[in-house]
């Protein structure tokens, strides 16, 4: 064996995750006693509700604490399917549900189970960093379709046809979106929708941000339009941004029963179950009106504006005025700087930590997150204005 035989070939293609570099810095900057503004969080500020923690303190001291079935409990699969319906106008029955690890896990396993080795996998870009690295990972080929700012990042329907070929198994939809908060509207996805079910395209609808959504605008899932695009369709959603639960590890899927079948023996023989405590909060999460969602949903709309303010003042910054997510996907390319020396001089010279566009996919890009408290959105951003003027 010699030393690059050691890890296996299909790890070799994978790139690290590039939020480490600058998270793993500001870290040991923070531990030096600096003044951190920690602007690149990928997950909601606040506290997981109490029902939900007091649901899960139940579940332990009553002694739900073994394997449960491997796709989740009937109960929970149960609400979720009314959660399908009620907000998504999507009809799902239980035994078309896989609860699993987290929405990541839900993707991966999603793409386990449809992608053979070259299959091509349409991923817009910008992109979240891990679904070219989670298809490298399944041996598969991304193809990124990239997007414009002036139509708010995303896909138009001539952009995705004219990028699929005959290898073409899958087209991954965010809405909204990680980086850019794009959301697409009925009318959007109906055109998508039609190209898929043409020429017979997967699609995979990552809805995890769904409940954070702006301006009174509505959220439309993919598979609600036809049967045909349902059969096409894994719509993904979890509680981690909706409920502040990123630590609980819950995301669920619903799609066709051949998918969900395949799905499961993958789950059966790698993960077994989703955690069993965290999935009795979880059913207490969703038995729950949407009062917690609602209420940070308003509370991240009133920062979003106020940073859209700030950076709209700023020399040198453009964005797309994000309207979901909870993140600005902001334009550097006026600063004569790349995404990372932008990211680690701001880090290094006025301690503000946000991640570079490279790892999305835009090198002239940045992505700050504005799941912080106002306090910080103040300070941090009165120093982004002091390191561009001083550039
Ligand atoms: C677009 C997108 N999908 C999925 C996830 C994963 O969510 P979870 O924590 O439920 O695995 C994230 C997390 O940041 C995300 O940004």
């Amino acid at each position: 064996m010699t030393a690059s035989s050691r890890i296996a070939e299909r790890l070799k293609k994978v790139n690290p995750s590039s939020t480490l570099v600058i998270t793993s810095k500001a870290k040991k900057l923070k531990a030096e006693g600096k003044d951190i503004v920690n602007f690149a969080a990928g997950e909601p500020d606040f506290d997981t509700p109490d029902f939900i923690k007091e649901e899960a303190i139940r579940a332990i001291q009553s002694g739900f604490t073994k394997y449960t079935p491997t796709t989740g409990i009937p109960e929970l699969k149960k609400l979720i399917c009314e959660k399908f319906k009620k907000d998504n106008s999507v009809e799902y029955f239980p035994e078309q549900i896989v609860v699993s690890c987290g929405a990541k896990h839900s993707i991966y396993n999603t793409l386990l189970a449809l992608v053979n080795r070259g299959d091509e996998v349409l991923i817009p870009l910008p992109y979240w960093v891990s679904y070219p690295e989670m298809v490298n990972l399944c041996e598969g080929s991304p193809r990124f379709i990239k997007t414009r700012s002036d139509n708010n990042f995303k896909v138009t329907p001539g952009e995705l046809e004219s990028h699929i070929s005959a290898k073409t198994k899958l087209f991954i939809l965010n809405s909204p979106s990680n980086p850019t908060g794009c959301v697409y509207n009925k009318k959007e996805l109906e055109a998508i929708a039609k190209i898929c079910v043409e020429k017979k395209i997967f699609v995979i609808s990552d809805e995890i941000y769904e409940k954070l959504i702006y301006d009174g605008l509505t959220h439309v899932s993919i598979a609600s339009f036809s049967r045909d695009i349902y059969d096409l369709t894994v719509t993904i959603n979890g509680l981690s941004k909706s409920h502040s639960m990123t630590g609980w590890r819950i995301g669920y899927l619903g799609a066709p029963k051949d998918i969900v079948e395949a799905i499961s023996k993958l789950q059966d023989h790698s993960t077994s179950n989703p955690n069993s405590i965290a999935q009795k909060a979880a059913q207490a999460a969703l038995s729950a009106p949407d009062d917690f969602s609602k209420k940070i949903c308003a509370e991240f709309q009133k920062r979003r504006d106020y940073c859209a303010k700030r950076l709209g003042s700023m020399k040198k910054i453009t964005y797309v005025l994000p309207e979901g997510a909870f993140y600005i996907f902001f334009n550097i390319a006026k600063t004569g700087l790349d995404s990372g020396t932008f990211a680690s001089r701001l880090l290094d010279e006025l301690y503000v930590s946000l991640i570079p566009g490279n790892g999305f996919g835009m090198d002239d890009y940045c992505r700050m997150s504005f799941a912080t408290s106002h306090d910080q959105l103040e300070k941090g951003l009165d120093r982004i204005e002091q390191f561009l003027n001083k550039l």
